[in-house]
């Protein structure tokens, strides 16, 4: 697995950090991280890829922990960090498999995963997670993961269109899909938020929301680059949707905040 994502590192940002798709489905998880007191926090991100938010997060006070499963990854985080960050910015490499082996000076205000780490994990690895997890989480801190959904509206409409019905309903069939990284195929797990929350049974939700519903998957992003308007328009609709938790079934991904449930 962490090959895998090896492969593609040094084209991620090209790829989707840096596209018009992948800005705004970026913007749209900040605008919600922007609501939280992040100074001073500490958190763990799960998942960091090239550190995109880890920065985001430095930018606004905080100490993180990033870590991902790609020593590449992390190597172009490395790259990213700028020299005043680098005390707040800690890296490990780490496979969300094994969070037992997390090195960390003390409990997190916040866990974080953004954009579908979370779907490359079965559900029985995600509840033995979020039974490990607990004691890293201080009592009023919380897990913010962002995960691809079940139901993504554009994905059936688009390939429906494509007349790929296989590709339109992948993500309905309860099992784990092969979908392509580069050259290379990975598991991949779609889940509910109501999944989600089964398998982290010792919390409680307190947010779940759609993240782009209107706004498409990143690979429809070439199309959108040569319609910004088009986008500037959808960005505009999820603004309003965002904030209806019956769209985070439907969306390319949903945000979920978990809470740990008091004894
Ligand atoms: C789609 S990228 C998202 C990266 C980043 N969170 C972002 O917002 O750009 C998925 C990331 O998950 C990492 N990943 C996949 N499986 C993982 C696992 N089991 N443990 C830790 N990281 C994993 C990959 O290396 C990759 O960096």
């Amino acid at each position: 697995m962490s090959e895998v994502f090896d492969s593609i590192a040094y084209k991620y940002d090209k790829t989707f950090t840096k596209t018009a798709v992948g800005k705004a489905q970026r913007i749209s998880v900040w605008n919600y991280l922007k609501k939280k007191t992040l100074h001073e926090k500490y958190i763990l991100e799960l998942n960091c890829g090239t550190c995109e938010d880890a920065v985001f997060f430095a930018e606004n006070g905080a100490n993180i922990l990033a870590t991902d499963i790609s020593a590449e990854m992390l190597n172009f985080c490395k790259l990213k960090i700028k020299p005043e960050f680098k005390d707040k910015i800690k890296l490990q490499k780490l496979d969300i498999l094994d969070i037992s082996e997390l090195k960390s000076s003390g409990k997190f205000d916040y866990v974080f995963s953004n954009f579908g780490g979370i779907n490359c994990v079965s559900i029985d690895s995600l509840i033995k997670f979020s039974s490990e997890i607990k004691k890293n989480i201080k009592p009023e801190g919380s897990i913010i993961m962002v995960i691809m959904s079940k139901f993504c509206l554009w994905e059936i409409l688009y390939y429906s269109f494509k007349l790929d019905f296989k590709t339109a309903f992948r993500r309905f069939l309860n099992k784990k899909i092969s979908v392509k990284i580069g050259d290379n195929e990975i598991d991949t797990y779609y889940y509910s938020p109501k999944k989600i929350a089964k398998a982290f049974k010792d919390y409680q939700i307190e947010t779940k929301m759609p993240v782009n519903f209107a706004v498409p998957p990143s690979y429809l992003n070439s199309f959108f680059e040569r319609h910004k308007k088009t986008l500037e328009f959808l960005i505009k609709i999820d603004k309003i949707l965002g904030k209806l938790k019956l769209f985070a079934i439907f969306s390319d991904h949903f945000l979920i905040e978990l809470k740990l449930k008091q004894e």
